[in-house]
Formats: C-alpha cells, structure tokens, sequence
C-alpha cells in the first residue's frame, strides 16, 4: 500500500490483521500437510487445526461446527446457499423473495434462477434501506421456496432486523438465507438465536485473508438441502469439495475471534472516528446530506458513513482526492461505473446517487487520518464548486 494512502474503503475489503497473518503461517511453512491426507502426521495435523477453526467459528457465530462449510468467499456462499437449495432436485418451490439493495452476489445468481424460470419478487425499501414487514409478510405464498435478504448493507451500512421476518417466513416453513458479508466481524451474530437457516460471509471484510469464506448451513429441525455447485472428492460431506486451506481457514478463525474480543469498544472507537468525519466534512460543504440511517441510530454499522456532496460527481471527488481510498459504491459496481442500486433503491435520483461517496472507517483508522481525509475531501470539493 502506498505509504501516503489514507484507505477508508473498509467495505470493500479490510487490511489483513498482522496477528492474523502469524497465525497463518504455521500452516504454510512447517505444518503444510493436506487435512484430507488421512494416512500419516501432517495430514493429521492439519485436519485437527481445521477442526479447532471450526469450533471457533461456531463458537463465535453460533451453531455447530458440522453446519459450517467453508468456501473462497462470499459470492461462493451466496451462489452456493441460492442456487444449491433452488436447484435441488427435492426443493420443487419456484418462488424467491428478495430486496432491491442486495448484493450483485446475491441478486445475480436469483437473476439466473428467475431466466431458469423460478418466479422472483424483489421487495423495496424506504429511505432507511428497511423492509416492510407486513408488505414482505404479503409476497410470502405457498410456492416460495426461499427467502433471501442481508443483515448490513454494503454502502449505507444499514442493519437490517432479521429476526421478525426469519419468523415470519418460518411460520410457513421457508428457509431463509441471510447475507452477512458486511456484518460479521461488525457486530454480534448468533445463527441459533437469529434462527437463520443459511448464512454467508467473507473472511477479508473483518481482517483476515482473501479467498476464504464461510456459509452456514442448518441441519437441524428444518432441513436445508443444498445441491453441490462443484463435484469431485469427498471433502466437507460432498457439499464443497476439494482440498481445505488450512493457513487461510486458521486466518479466519483468528480473525473473528479477535473481532469478538473488544467488539464494543471497538465500535465505539470507529462511531467517534465517523462522527468527527461527518462534523468536520459538514461544517466546510453546505448541504452535504447522508444517506441511509442517522448516524446515531443503533442500525448503521459503526464504521459507515455515505455521503452526498451538492453538486459534484464522486467519481470526480475521487480523482482529485488520490490519495484517499473512498468509493461511490461497491467494489463489483465500481467496474461497471453505473449509479449504485442501492441508493437508487432507497430513493435518491440519478444525479444524487452519481453525488455520493461510500466511506468505510475501520481497525487500523487513526483520528490523524480523518482529520488529513476531511482536509482533502474538503479542499477538493470547494476547488471543483470553485472553477466548475
Ligand atoms: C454484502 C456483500 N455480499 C457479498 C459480497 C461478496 O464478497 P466476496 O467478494 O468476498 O465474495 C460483498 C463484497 O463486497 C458484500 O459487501
């Protein structure tokens, strides 16, 4: 990373954690057997620090370790819940609920099922980016087959109360997936006390390494049929095979373990941080707005913070603040340059959302950087007001 680079993308993805790093290692250099090599030591070993991953993660997430499968990410999680509980052979339901502000990874693989012919109701929300409960209570029928909507939103950090819906949907025995990519690691998730019955997520959005992730997969009282996305051997039950990453599964353990620690003090830390973004970005550009909800609410992520500066294009921003990593929504967006769907979706206009920057504050944030981020995003507004 360049030394000079204030990175304040924290959605997009997070600095691998130096602990996290040293735990990885081991399994690299020293302890590199195969965990499916069942015929001698490193196997062995490797397969028992898979195993203690495991117990970690279901220990800070919930459920049993058996119902967590790993995978590359969450796109794979989301590919893998959607279309492996669509398409199984058993699942003969061919209705999915959905909402306008998910993720491409959620809502291009339901694209993909609604042009195999599954019918695909796409809920809207308010300004907030939250559901309806009665309205989504109304789209239920009894040929839905699975229900799938986030817990944090990806670019107006809004926490989504699940728990009333996944009850609703329970009481007419529909599974329901929850997209929790921008949530772990951010605030407390117990999949037992939420009840969900599929979960997805992303190891490098809380710190640990890339191409590592987590869907969690019911298997007790409902029963969550999954039909394998990928053939071949017979790791995690057949669901996801191929050979485990013991250095990246040990990375993600750790990483959620040391999320879970000071989570709230930590999130305390990075409110504060925001907030003294927001006063010191508010008080040089009028009319600066927020989008999503207040940030003294209790459902915003700490660390999110998406702004609308009168005006001026983000893009534009951006390019004259180079040396501040922001975005103007997701990362997957940001290579198609259109205006995010998500702010559309809460009910900005074109030109409004084209005005907006995403700002994710995060672990390695100093207040030094938001004071140089607010100096630079300021100075760069009032020169582009200045000469157009
Ligand atoms: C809400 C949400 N879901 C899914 C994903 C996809 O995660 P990954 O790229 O790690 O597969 C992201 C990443 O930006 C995300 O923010």
């Amino acid at each position: 990373m360049p030394d000079e680079l204030i990175y304040l993308d924290n959605h997009s993805t997070t600095r691998c954690d130096p602990r996290v790093a040293d735990a990885m290692l081991p399994f690299l250099l020293d302890s590199y057997g195969n965990p499916h090599s069942s015929t001698h030591a490193a196997g062995h070993a490797a397969a028992a620090a898979i195993d203690e991953a495991l117990r970690q993660i279901a220990e800070h997430l919930g459920g049993a370790k058996e119902e967590w499968i790993i995978t590359s990410g969450a796109t794979e999680s989301t590919n893998l819940a959607l279309l492996g509980h669509c398409l199984h052979p058993r699942n003969r339901k061919r209705h999915i609920v959905t909402a306008v502000t998910e993720h491409p990874a959620v809502l291009d693989p339901i694209e993909m099922l609604r042009r195999e012919g599954f019918r695909v109701t796409v809920l809207g929300v308010d300004a907030n980016g939250q559901i309806d409960e009665g309205q989504f209570a109304d789209t239920l029928t009894d040929d839905t087959g699975i229900v799938s909507l986030m817990l944090a939103n990806n670019e107006i950090g809004s926490l989504h109360p699940l728990k009333p819906l996944i009850e609703i949907a329970h009481q007419r025995d529909i599974p329901v997936h929850t997209d929790a990519t921008q949530a772990v690691g951010r605030v407390a998730i117990d999949v037992a006390d939420l009840k969900v019955d599929l979960l997805s997520c992303s190891a490098h959005k809380f710190y640990g390494p890339k191409g590592v992730g987590l869907l969690y997969c019911r298997r007790q009282g409902r029963l969550t049929r999954i039909q394998p996305r990928l053939f071949g051997g017979g790791q995690q039950r057949r669901v996801r095979p191929g050979t485990m990453n013991p250095a990246a599964i040990a990375g993600m353990a750790t990483a959620l373990h040391l999320c879970t620690e000071g989570l709230s003090a930590e999130n305390q830390r990075i409110a504060t941080l925001r907030q003294r973004l927001w006063e010191g970005l508010v008080q040089r550009i009028p009319g600066l707005e927020i989008n999503g909800p207040a940030l003294d609410s209790q459902s915003r992520v700490a660390g999110n913070l998406n702004v609308m500066f009168p005006g001026v294009e983000g893009e534009a921003l951006m390019l004259a603040s180079p040396q501040l990593a922001v975005s103007s929504g997701s990362a997957c967006n940001s290579l198609d340059a259109v205006a995010s769907h998500v702010l559309l979706g809460i009910g900005r206009s074109e030109p409004q959302a084209r005005s907006s920057l995403r700002i994710g504050i995060g672990r390695f944030n100093t207040v030094d950087e938001i004071d140089r981020a607010i100096t630079m995003l300021a100075d760069a507004y009032e020169q582009m007001r200045r000469f157009g």
